[in-house]
């Protein structure tokens, strides 16, 4: 089956989604591209070398005019859920860029409109498809350290010389909690194998950050099998750089699991188990689409076999309740349930 797909959203990340993506995958057929702002979608259809007559600045037009089977979301987090409105009411499949929505009312606003149409909703959550999170996942469900007791993620990065005024990333809400570490906040529930139940969280600003809303924060996480987190996570840090998963310590009763991924530094996952000074590194599995290319392929498959996806929307609103209550306990000073 060739899947027929209309990509929504062509700022740079889009733009990779249609040329690394998109393009790559034998089993999906771009017949339009839409985006919101006509210069954008100029400079894009130069870059990529898109035929004129299939490119759109609405969605509406596009589904007027060309024939699809699924839309694919990859504008900015205010397209979102619009977007992946009018796709669900022309009755089309809906594959979407994290974060999911601004609200988790609206994000289970989605949920219920495609369930009630018999269409899938999936979030693309690209962090899960990676050899060393699916190996750190595999381990701790085969018990490797035990029950999970204290779990440390550290994240670093320096994003801050681009200039201020050019740089949209300086400018987006929330930089650190909605566009990083829900990434990890996904991952801690797909490697963990828990739900989390409470947060406690502090973000701040440092004095030499470009960012206009906090770049940096701290937080303790409480989950339902007893597991509990402590991240911390910068996108102005001075120190060295984390991979994109970040550095994971995860301490269980029998030792520990240290894994790390998605980024410049080697991927790993290694096992140090109670009272021993080395550690044991665990076979990665070999992934054949990884990433962007992973949450594509998982989304073919599931139209495919009729399945529910491992990221579906309705799965992701676990996810996107966590990322709202770390938001509102930063905001508030307080621990906040996670509903
Ligand atoms: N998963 C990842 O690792 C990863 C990495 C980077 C970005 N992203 C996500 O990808 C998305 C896009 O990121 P970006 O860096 O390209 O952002 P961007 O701001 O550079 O570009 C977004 C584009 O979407 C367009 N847009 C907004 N609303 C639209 C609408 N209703 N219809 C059509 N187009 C619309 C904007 O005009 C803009 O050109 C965001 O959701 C971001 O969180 C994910």
């Amino acid at each position: 089956m060739t899947l027929k797909v209309i990509q929504v959203g062509l700022g740079g990340w889009g733009q990779a989604w249609a040329r690394d993506v998109v393009a790559k995958n034998k089993n999906v057929e771009t017949t339009a591209w839409v985006e919101i702002d006509a210069p954008s979608l100029e400079a894009a259809r130069k870059r990529l070398d898109l035929p004129a007559e299939r490119c759109f600045t609405s969605l509406n037009e596009a589904l007027d005019t060309v024939a699809a089977d699924a839309v694919l979301v990859t504008a900015s987090l205010p397209g979102h859920v619009p977007s992946a409105r009018t796709a669900l009411l022309a009755n089309k499949h809906v594959l979407m860029e994290k974060p999911f929505a601004p609200t988790v009312a609206e994000a289970l606003e989605l949920v219920e409109l495609a369930e009630e149409r018999g269409l899938t909703l999936q979030i693309s959550q690209n962090y899960r498809f990676a050899p060393a999170a699916r190996a750190a996942a595999k381990a701790i469900s085969e018990q490797k350290v035990g029950r999970l007791g204290n779990i440390n993620i550290d994240f670093r990065r320096y994003d801050n010389t681009a200039p201020v005024a050019e740089n949209r990333h300086y400018h987006i809400w929330e930089p650190l909690l909605v566009d990083m570490t829900i990434h990890h906040f996904d991952l801690m529930r797909l490697v963990i194998g828990q739900e989390p139940v409470q947060v406690i969280c502090k973000t701040w600003n440092a004095a030499w950050s470009k960012y206009d809303e906090p770049a940096e924060g701290a937080m303790t996480i409480t989950f339902d099998g007893g597991a509990v987190v402590n991240y911390r996570g910068s996108w102005v840090s001075t120190g060295p750089q984390t991979n994109w998963t970040g550095e994971w310590h995860m301490e269980g009763e029998k030792g520990e699991l240290l894994w790390t991924g998605r980024g410049e530094l080697p991927e790993s996952v290694e096992l140090r188990l109670l009272g021993e000074k080395k550690t044991e590194a665990l076979e990665l599995p070999t992934i054949t689409n990884l990433d962007r290319a992973g949450s594509l392929a998982a989304f073919v498959t599931a139209l495919e076999t009729k399945t529910v996806p491992e990221t579906s929307g309705r799965d992701n609103l676990k996810t996107l309740a966590l990322m709202f209550a770390a938001i509102e306990s930063a905001k508030t000073g307080l621990p906040v349930n996670v509903e």
